[in-house]
């Protein structure tokens, strides 16, 4: 059986996003221009040679919009303008010419479910009557019971607790996340013109394309239905129902039919521009067969695949989802994405350090288990020179390319997620994932602040401390050096252009056997097996080595467990 990434050649040659290897970046952690603690975006220019280097195609940016950052930038205040946090709109230009300059495209994200509560629309909604258009633009509601005291119905907020706040005149808005974060009325068609608007404005400024935020969320099914379970952005362990008959519940919040119209309107607005600008779904929704209705042609062009990601080290669970992944794409003619990580997720490399390597806790503090940091690392290699291999496109986070783990040791009165604080830290949050990458083993902060390489600017403190093994993943200590993580990262990209891996097919091989622990495929010119199983799996001897995972992967015609091979003839 062969699969293909997506027959998306009707257009030829393919769009860049077809096969384009995406670096997720995380502003505020990435690279401290100014030295002030906080990363930003004169930051992220100056480290442009180092992704250039490392091969990827394109670069997507979480929020820098005006924020009061009360869910780190994903409650915008103001859409059009560089929170000065981050820098200013010419900084924004000046990173993306050169980005350009570095042959690199650049996403930025779209927060369109909800804005901040200090964005003005919100504040006029508070000060305006009930019945206004101003408050029209959300979601507010009457509540029940004899004094309008009780919520308007049972919806629980995704990061925990009520999903409704009541304002001091008795009315009460509806947050799917946040106090902070009031949804907004997508039935409203000034709120539809707004956004098309945003979209222009980066557009016009040359940006290829959005991640959209909460995808599946905009639109909510009439008159509001109760629902009685708890929405979570990550579920738990399970990645699949134990009974495949199990009927998927869809919340009256999420995947509501109408969402759809949405991005027909933005697919036209889009293809009104040149050089394939793209749109990239973030949505959690069950089953695959209705996640990919989001990149039907004349929708979205990519939505992330969080199957993938949430199948853990597990031979069967992987082949699955890459199976299904393949055909369901094939379905709709859009190529497949993978993802490993991101800024909402426990890092792969410490997720598959734990016992339970398919565990996927929201979060880990200093009293929970700890991971196997040198396993996790080793699988983490491993999952990532997999997913390298796939036809379709990719994503890694910032730190991928270094093996970088979770700081699983925060304290917890550094913590910033609100899930930590509306949970009352049942979850630990995801602060662990979103720690400042270390650029230099051995300056303060590891170099986060010290963006000009010459040793002069010693910053201020990170924003969240780094924990001491940071030093041991610097990019200094990686980059250019034989055997680091980095550079088995870069060696496997410059193969997958050199090879076009990300427009090819996928054929299961001799060797693939799941129940065993072994994934094993041909794309193109490579046969590729990870082996995460507990036994060694014998390699075909003619095979040469081409990329491993790690130096000592194979031994004795034998591919050692916890390690992934590309071997070509
Ligand atoms: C998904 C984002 O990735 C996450 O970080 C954010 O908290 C929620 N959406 C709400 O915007």
């Amino acid at each position: 059986m062969s699969l293909q990434a997506a027959p998306i050649s009707q257009t030829s040659p393919a769009p860049w996003w077809a096969d384009a290897v995406i670096y997720q970046i995380y502003p505020r952690s990435f690279a401290d221009g100014n030295a002030d603690g906080m990363g930003d975006l004169p930051g992220v220019t100056a480290r442009l040679p180092y992704l250039h280097n490392l091969g990827v195609d394109a670069v997507w940016l979480s929020p820098f919009y005006v924020s009061p950052q009360a869910d780190a930038g994903y409650d915008v205040a103001d859409y059009r303008q560089v929170d000065p946090r981050f820098g200013t709109l010419q900084d924004f230009d000046t990173m993306l010419a050169e980005a350009r300059a570095h042959n690199l495209k650049i996403i930025v994200d779209l927060v369109p479910n909800h804005t901040s509560d200090e964005h003005t629309w919100f504040q006029d909604a508070v000060a305006a009557p009930v019945g206004s258009p101003e408050r029209d633009r959300y979601i507010f509601r009457d509540g029940s019971g004899d004094n309008g005291d009780v919520p308007p119905n049972n919806w629980q907020s995704i990061f925990g607790g009520n999903a409704w706040t009541r304002l001091p005149d008795g009315q009460w808005y509806l947050h799917l996340f946040d106090t902070k974060q009031p949804d907004l009325n997508w039935n409203n068609a000034e709120v539809r013109a707004e956004m098309v608007s945003i979209l222009r404005f980066w557009l016009d400024r040359g940006v290829h394309g959005f991640r959209i935020d909460v995808a599946h969320g905009l639109v909510k099914a009439d008159g509001l239905p109760d629902w009685a379970a708890q929405t979570k952005m990550v579920e738990g362990s399970e990645r699949r129902r134990p009974n495949p008959e199990d009927t998927i519940l869809t919340p009256p919040y999420f995947d509501q039919p109408g969402v759809h119209d949405i991005y027909r309107e933005w697919n036209k607005v889009l293809s009104e521009y040149d050089g394939d600008r793209m749109l990239v779904a973030e949505a959690w929704v069950e089953p695959m067969e209705q996640l990919f209705q989001y990149v039907r042609p004349d929708e979205m062009q990519q939505a992330f695949n969080f199957d993938f990601l949430l199948a853990g080290w597990d031979a069967r669970q992987i082949a699955e989802s890459i199976e299904e992944s393949l055909e369901q794409a094939g379905r709709v003619g859009a190529p497949s994405t993978w993802v490993l990580s991101n800024h909402d997720t426990v890092r792969h490399s410490t997720r598959f350090g734990l016992q339970d390597p398919t565990r996927f806790p929201k979060g880990i503090n200093a009293t929970d288990e700890q991971p196997n940091e040198e396993l996790g690392r080793t699988r983490g290699r491993a999952a990532t020179l997999l997913m390298l291999a796939l036809p379709g496109s990719a994503y890694l986070y910032q730190g991928d390319e270094l093996g970088l783990p979770e700081h699983t040791t925060l304290p917890d009165h550094l913590r910033q997620d609100p899930a930590f604080f509306r949970t009352n830290g049942v979850e630990r949050g995801r602060d662990g994932s979103r720690v400042p990458l270390p650029w230099e083993a051995d300056a303060p902060g590891f170099g986060f602040g010290d963006y000009d390489d010459a040793g002069s600017t010693p910053g201020a403190t990170p924003w969240l401390p780094q924990p001491d093994t940071f030093g041991d993943y610097a990019a200094d200590r990686q980059v250019g050096m034989s055997g680091s993580t980095y550079e088995l990262c870069r060696r496997a990209l410059d193969y997958r252009r050199r090879n076009s891996l990300g427009q090819g097919s996928l054929t299961w091989e001799r060797q693939h056997n799941p129940e065993s622990g072994v994934v094993a495929f041909q794309n193109g010119p490579v046969l590729v097996v990870a082996n995460m199983g507990i036994e060694p799996v014998k390699l075909p001897a003619a095979l040469k080595v081409e990329v491993a995972s790690s130096s000592d992967a194979v031994g004795n015609g034998a591919l050692k467990p916890n390690n992934t091979v590309w071997l070509t003839l």
